[in-house]
């Protein structure tokens, strides 16, 4: 089996998986979601939680994941039957699979709504809307999530556009689009990181809020969005870096690209905090101020520096591009599923997963505005439903693939599919059979209480 190749296509090279998964990997998590949480949990400690959770869990159930995509080569849900039924398990780990598209198409849900504030930052930007004033800043992202109509809009736009890019299949033009947008968006990270230098808070402020370590400033709840963030921001546990370790050809060596990807997904988010955090201080802006932080800091940079009018179109180009890469995997696992069980074209599976996940998109967009008073354990639908899939559904989904390679899969077969030495093979296998498990499940204990 390990030498088949999945009906949906391949990867054209080892190079192309490797720009398709950082795809996968760095989006919104990275230059959205990580400035904001790292300020709403104090900084320092938690980045160092977030850094220790990448290593110790993230990392070795990413190899995980992705070899058992290789080896099962199909959507994640037929893939985990076949593997159980090699491995002579219970053939009910295939609802892992199913537990795994439901998270998919739910932070597709939310993910679209905020890409869809990127995009309209990309009209702002072209006309010139940005100031460097901070208070004017404010009042002009405060202005488009308090309109339920051009959130709706943006939301409908981007879906549309990522389920065109879906419905073309594994190399049809994703791949071209991803090995000139990671490189761009990288320099341009580091402009802005170059830009923060000269605000004067660059030291003193904004590196050591992101470095210093206080953990006083951290309680459970913070360590569970932490890992929860790791997962996230990988994209792990939910299958779609599962279901694309199934279009990667037999002779790639899985732990090697793995340690590419993380190690750029880590470094594009470090960038993105140290650019960031020096404006948050600099502007006398809170860090905390929640999912809006990126739109409310970096505007100013652009409203103030040189050029700015052109790095802030392209700034916000490419995270809507960053975005939409992202996104795709997120839907790949349900869309994959429907064409192998339902015998669906891969237009007809990529419009039926889109209308769902557009439909509740547009929930998670009113509840910015006129159902923000609607709230379940006092969180919003947006809240709730990140809450949910990146705290809870991913850790638990990464939880079950750690279990499943390190004590359900033959070893043998684990084997054959990393080809590592010996000595590499057995650290991944303590990692991901104890450290990985234990971890997660203690983090778990801890919230609610028990330890
Ligand atoms: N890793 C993506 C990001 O950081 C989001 C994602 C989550 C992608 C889960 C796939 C699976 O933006």
């Amino acid at each position: 089996m390990a030498n088949t190749k999945s009906i949906h296509g391949e990867w054209s090279s080892r190079f192309a998986y490797i720009l398709a998964a950082t795809g996968s990997a760095v989006g919104l998590g990275n230059i959205w979601k990580f400035p904001y949480i790292t300020g709403e949990n104090g900084g320092g400690a938690f980045v160092l939680v977030y850094l220790g959770c990448v290593l110790a869990i993230g990392i070795p159930i990413m190899i995980a994941e992705t070899m058992m995509g290789r080896r099962g080569r199909q959507s994640p849900i037929n893939t985990l039957s076949t593997l159980s039924i090699e491995a002579g398990a219970d053939k009910n780990w295939h609802y892992l699979g199913w537990m795994g598209v439901i998270a998919g198409m739910l932070i597709l849900s939310y993910y679209s709504v905020i890409a869809g504030w990127a995009s309209a930052y990309v009209i702002k930007a072209f006309f010139g809307g940005f100031s460097s004033d901070a208070l004017e800043v404010k009042a002009v992202f405060d202005e488009l999530i308090a309109s339920p109509k051009q959130l709706v809009f943006w939301h409908t736009a981007f879906m549309i556009v990522t389920m065109s890019v879906v419905m073309r299949g594994v190399n049809g033009g994703l791949e071209k689009a991803v090995r000139f947008l990671m490189p761009t968006l990288f320099v341009l990270l580091m402009l802005l990181v170059a830009y923060a230098m000269t605000t004067g808070e660059f030291y003193f402020k904004g590196i050591s809020f992101l470095f210093d370590p206080d953990f006083s400033e951290i309680d459970g709840d913070a360590v569970l969005t932490a890992m929860g963030h790791a997962f996230f921001t990988l994209g792990l546990g939910m299958g779609a870096i599962m279901v694309y370790g199934s279009y990667l050809p037999s002779d790639v060596s899985i732990a090697k690209t793995t340690l590419y990807i993380a190690g750029a997904d880590t470094i594009v988010a470090l960038l993105a905090g140290m650019a960031i955090f020096p404006l948050v201080f600099a502007n006398g802006l809170e860090p905390g101020s929640g999912p809006g932080l990126i739109f409310q800091t970096l505007p100013i940079a652009f409203g103030s520096m040189m050029g700015g009018w052109l790095f802030g179109v392209l700034f916000f180009v490419l995270l809507v591009l960053a975005a939409l890469t992202s996104s795709i995997s997120l839907i790949e696992p349900a869309v994959a599923w429907l064409v192998e069980n339902k015998g669906f074209s891969r237009v007809k599976a990529s419009i039926v997963s889109g209308c769902g996940t557009w439909l509740l998109g547009i929930c998670v967009a009113f509840s910015f505005n006129i159902w923000s008073d609607i709230k379940l354990f006092d969180k919003t639908i947006f809240d709730l439903l990140d809450y949910l899939t990146a705290n809870l559904m991913l850790p638990i989904g990464g939880f079950c693939i750690a279990v499943f390679a390190g004590w359900i899969m033959k070893q043998k077969h684990v084997e054959d599919e990393l080809s590592l030495p010996e000595e590499q093979f057995k650290i991944w296998k303590i990692l991901v059979s104890y450290v990985a498990p234990i971890s997660v499940f203690l983090v778990f204990l801890h919230v609610l209480g028990i330890f």
